[in-house]
């Protein structure tokens, strides 16, 4: 049995095909996803709203779990809609007000030759409350640290998709970043370019101009992004989509990370660690405090997700089916790929 210590309030999980209380969702040690990485997932939050909890995105999200699931060639048990309903009942299971929500596909037990033939694909969707992911830095604003190892560069994977594997990657460098004693780490992509943080996508501001790269630049097509980008574009924020050279953005006015976990956090401080074989110069970002613009994002943003802004009530999915407008449906396909 495992003690939920870091899981407040998480009751019941979703693990293959049932219900399981908490402690008890184990899988085999010789499970094909535990010795080679090859599951997918998702990183969803739900929020609290007047009319009860509401997911962020949802449908969007588990578009991108199964393009990721189509990526590392799986074949989900589940479809869309089944998926959907599964992470409404855990919520509902959980009496959560508002969560982190990970749902993952992974090979289970079966065999352990590379090929996973013989192991079945399985999900599990656990659901608990999880604050900011950086903490009170999420206002006050992170210092970085540009890791030496460079992002995977998106010749080499589709970086539309976000499978397990990848996030060593996110995990060695974030402890690296640790080591050096900042919050969190940026990565360069093969170009020398910035790419994204571990878990983060970024966003400068220049002279007023909102800015974020581009796919081709080897980052996750986040879900926030695209919908900051949105919300930047409705407030008149002038919106550009193009390369970030370092360059621009040590001399930013703002920077800020964006992703489901982190939500807006301002970025006050990078350091370049980026040549291993030279100290780390550290420099301040704009007033290295947070800016007008991130600040006005992250508020707006909080008041979507809180379902205060009814524009953007076409982003929730109610937990409480009778509650708001619900959105589940397959109303949409495809998103934009800036
Ligand atoms: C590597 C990476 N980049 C960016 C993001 C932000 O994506 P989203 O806004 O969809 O959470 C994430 C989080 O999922 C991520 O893992």
């Amino acid at each position: 049995m495992y003690q939920p210590v870091h899981f407040r309030k998480a009751k019941k999980i979703w693990f293959m095909g049932r219900y399981v209380d908490w402690p008890r969702a184990f899988v085999h040690s010789m499970s094909h996803a535990l010795h080679y990485g090859n599951s997918v997932f998702e990183g969803i939050r739900a929020y609290p709203t007047a009319a009860g909890p509401a997911v962020f995105r949802l449908p969007e999200h588990i578009d991108r779990l199964l393009l990721s699931a189509r990526t590392i060639k799986m074949t989900p048990p589940y479809d869309r809609e089944q998926i959907i309903e599964a992470v409404l009942k855990t919520l509902r299971l959980n009496k959560l007000r508002s969560a982190y929500i990970r749902p993952l596909f992974f090979y289970s037990y079966g065999n352990l030759g590379l090929v996973p033939k013989f192991s079945p694909v399985e999900l599990l969707i656990g659901a608990w409350e999880w604050g900011a992911y950086l903490g009170d830095k999420t206002e006050k604003g992170v210092t970085t640290y540009i890791v030496p190892w460079r992002r995977i560069h998106y010749s080499q994977l589709d970086m539309r998709a976000k499978l397990g594997g990848m996030y060593v990657l996110s995990t060695i460098n974030g402890l690296v970043a640790r080591e050096h004693g900042c919050d969190e780490a940026i990565f360069l992509n093969l170009e020398g370019r910035v790419a994204e943080g571990p878990g983060e996508n970024i966003f400068i501001v220049k002279k007023g101009v909102l800015q974020t790269n581009a796919l081709t630049e080897s980052i996750l097509e986040g879900i926030n992004r695209t919908s900051l980008l949105e919300i930047a574009a409705d407030r008149g924020i002038p919106t550009r989509v193009a390369p970030i050279r370092l360059k621009d953005l040590f001399n930013a006015d703002e920077a800020f990370f964006s992703g489901t976990a982190v939500e807006v956090a301002p970025i006050v401080q990078v350091t370049d660690g980026s040549n291993p074989k030279k100290p780390g110069k550290t420099r301040t970002i704009g007033s290295g405090r947070r800016g007008e613009i991130t600040q006005l994002l992250a508020e707006t943003f909080r008041d979507a997700v809180c379902g205060k802004l009814p524009e953007y009530e076409k982003w929730l999915t109610y937990v409480d089916k009778k509650a708001g407008r619900r959105s589940a449906s397959p109303r949409r396909k495809g998103r934009s790929s800036t």
